[in-house]
């Protein structure tokens, strides 16, 4: 099986990386049937990992069909990557919200990077900074690992589309990747349905300002 190691992640705190990984995990899992491992390195937060465990506390002693959640630090990933490489599809991986140095280290095993974006002035320049510096030391080595590098914006609301537009335009003209879709600031993303066990069910979903684009977008940038 050819395994993908993907992450949402970025350098700023907040921004939905935790809860689009989660939604990644849960998403390809149950409705596009991938084998998915989700690895929590946000130590000592761990909070996907508690997540599961609240998760499964929710729903009892009910058996339930779920993908695994391991919590991992810098010296344990490459490890539990090399556990789970080649018997799963996706190797999810949430980095905490201050990438620090030691913890870059972990960026060398991801091959597709998703970074979700909020409208916010200050938001464009230090993601600047950071795709410049993942394209420096990771895009541009022969030896690379890494594929790609996707920005996307989260917490998307329509009535603010004009000012998107022209951050995307801005973001464009500086030669950073923007993915076509986004997802949208929506509470069912949030903790009540953002859910370790079950994907957030259809008839929830706003049609085609769902998930479901987002989700193909992601599988095919992955493909590469
Ligand atoms: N699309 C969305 N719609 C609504 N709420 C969202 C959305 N994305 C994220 N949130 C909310 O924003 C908050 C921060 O999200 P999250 O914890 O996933 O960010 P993070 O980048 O992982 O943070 P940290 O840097 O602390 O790890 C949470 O309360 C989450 O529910
Ligand atoms: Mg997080």
């Amino acid at each position: 099986m050819e395994t993908k190691i993907i992450s949402c992640t970025g350098e700023k705190g907040g921004c939905g990386k935790t809860t689009l990984n989660i939604i990644l995990a849960t998403n390809l899992f149950h409705l596009y049937g991938k084998k998915v491992v989700l690895m929590d390195m946000d130590n000592p937060q761990y909070s996907v990992y508690k997540k599961r465990k609240r998760d499964l506390a929710q729903i009892g002693k009910m058996e339930t069909d779920a993908f695994p959640v391991e919590r991992a630090t810098i010296h344990t990933l490459e490890p539990l990557i090399k556990k789970y490489y080649g018997i799963v599809d996706f190797i999810i991986i949430d980095f905490p919200g201050n990438l620090n140095e030691e913890m870059v280290r972990g960026l060398l095993y991801v091959e597709h990077i998703f970074i979700p974006f909020f409208l916010d002035e200050l938001e464009i320049d230090s993601t600047a900074v950071f795709y410049k510096t993942l394209r420096k030391n990771f895009l541009d080595n022969d030896n690379r690992v890494l594929r790609s590098v996707n920005l996307f914006f989260n917490r998307y609301e329509l009535v603010k589309v004009n000012k998107f537009n022209a951050v995307r335009k801005t973001l464009a003209r500086a030669g950073m990747p923007m993915m076509r879709q986004v997802v949208m600031e929506r509470t069912i993303y949030r903790e009540k349905y953002r859910n370790t066990l079950v994907p957030i069910p259809l008839s929830k979903e706003n049609g085609e300002q769902g998930l479901k684009r987002f989700m193909e977008e992601v599988l095919e940038i992955s493909k590469n």
